[in-house]
């Protein structure tokens, strides 16, 4: 039996969630994971919102908040002042190392057995995935990152990496404003550069990255309706013991695991909530905050939310997936939990997964003034 002993830290109700998702992990084929704000909390980073929002020391001075300075139109403006506040994001982004919770991640999505295997879906913008070695042609960053650069103008759709010492330094003995001498320009006219981030009203959002990242990600879920080939015998050790018979939809067997997205900007819970109304597709959310799930996904037992912080969360996780993976079996009341997962799945077909999907593919880059960055 799996002991509990590793989770006495650990509030009873949060025990029973993470056992269910180690169970549902254990049985994966496809991964698709989803990282909000709250990923970044225990390495240090800040979200924009609630009990962890991290500030930019200057703003209260100027009178700012996050929105107001995370403006396309400061590049023109005062860029100086523009490239202080990103200066900022990005030394930090750099300088601060991503927790242990990543590797958990990566390990996992090693393990999954259809060739589909692992995507993930973030609207973070540190590029701490990549940082944590997550592959790159597995990877949308929905709303940019800070570790590319474009034209401020644009004059053409292109981002590109920072070379050493494109980050321009503060100017002398301030705090908000970047060395006038030192802001990057795009190399083809010349206009400042600025980071390849969807900001508010960002109609000047360079999309050739984003596009070809979407591309992948549209790739990948096409890639799940092959899955129906994955037969159960290909399962191992308890996992194909305890695997329960059922019938295949497009995303059968496809877990997702949401890690600190927020409701404020929910593009990745609403994607992740939109998926696991397939039928046989799975929602693990973490977040200690927002817990709540869509009532019919929790009803019929397909999600599951462990409210706690991301390291605490995954590690427990993974726990409880080694010994599973050792051959323990689950207790009681799990067992439980996995049997209404199957009893209640809502039949859906792939049509429509086609033209939802078609929303999430569309609007970021218009409705970019209800998007923080
Ligand atoms: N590191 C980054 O790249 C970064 C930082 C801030 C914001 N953002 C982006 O800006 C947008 C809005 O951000 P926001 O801060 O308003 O997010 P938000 O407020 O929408 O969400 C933050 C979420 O993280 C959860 N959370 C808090 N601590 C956590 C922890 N230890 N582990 C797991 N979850 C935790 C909160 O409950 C909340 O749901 C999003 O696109 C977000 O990804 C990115
Ligand atoms: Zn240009």
């Amino acid at each position: 039996m799996v002991d509990d002993s590793a989770d006495e830290s650990i509030a009873a109700d949060s025990v029973t969630a993470v056992q269910t998702a180690a169970r549902w992990l254990l049985e994966a084929e496809a991964l698709l994971v989803g990282s909000g704000a709250g990923m970044g909390v225990d390495a240090g980073l800040g979200t924009f919102r609630g009990t962890h929002a991290g500030v930019w020391p200057p703003l209260e001075r100027h009178g700012l908040d996050y929105a107001d300075v995370c403006q396309p139109r400061w590049f023109e403006e005062d860029p100086a002042f523009a490239w202080a506040f990103w200066g900022h994001c990005d030394r930090l982004y750099t300088q601060t190392q991503t927790h242990g919770g990543y590797d958990l991640v990566k390990q996992w999505a090693d393990q999954v057995k259809h060739k589909a295997g692992a995507f993930c879906l973030t609207t973070n913008i540190d590029g701490h995935w990549r940082k944590a070695g997550w592959p790159e042609r597995a990877l949308l960053e929905k709303h940019g990152s800070c570790r590319l650069l474009q034209c401020s103008k644009p004059c053409s759709d292109e981002a590109w990496p920072p070379a050493d010492g494109d980050v321009p330094p503060l100017a002398e003995e301030c705090d908000d404003r970047a060395e006038e001498a030192r802001l990057p320009l795009c190399p083809r006219c010349g206009a400042i550069a600025r980071p390849n981030v969807l900001m508010f009203g960002d109609s000047q959002f360079a999309v050739g990255q984003h596009q070809l990242q979407l591309a992948r990600y549209k790739d990948w879920l096409q890639g799940m309706r092959s899955k129906s080939k994955f037969q159960r015998r290909s399962l191992k050790g308890a996992a194909r013991r305890d695997a329960p018979e059922r019938s295949r939809g497009p995303l059968s067997g496809l877990v997702c695991v949401e890690i600190g997205a927020g409701v404020a900007v929910a593009t990745v819970r609403r994607e992740f909530e939109r998926l696991c109304g397939f039928e046989g597709a799975r929602l693990i959310r973490v977040n200690p905050e927002h817990t709540s799930l869509p009532k019919a996904l929790a009803r019929s037992g397909k999600a599951v939310c462990v409210p706690l912080g991301a390291h605490e969360a995954l590690r427990a996780i993974d726990a409880v997936l080694c010994k599973l993976r050792d051959g323990d079996k689950l207790p009681l009341r799990v067992r439980a939990s996995t049997a209404s997962t199957m009893a209640g799945a809502e039949e859906a077909d792939f049509g429509r997964l086609s033209s939802a999907e078609d929303d999430f593919f569309e609007p970021d880059v218009a409705t970019s003034k209800q998007h923080c960055k």
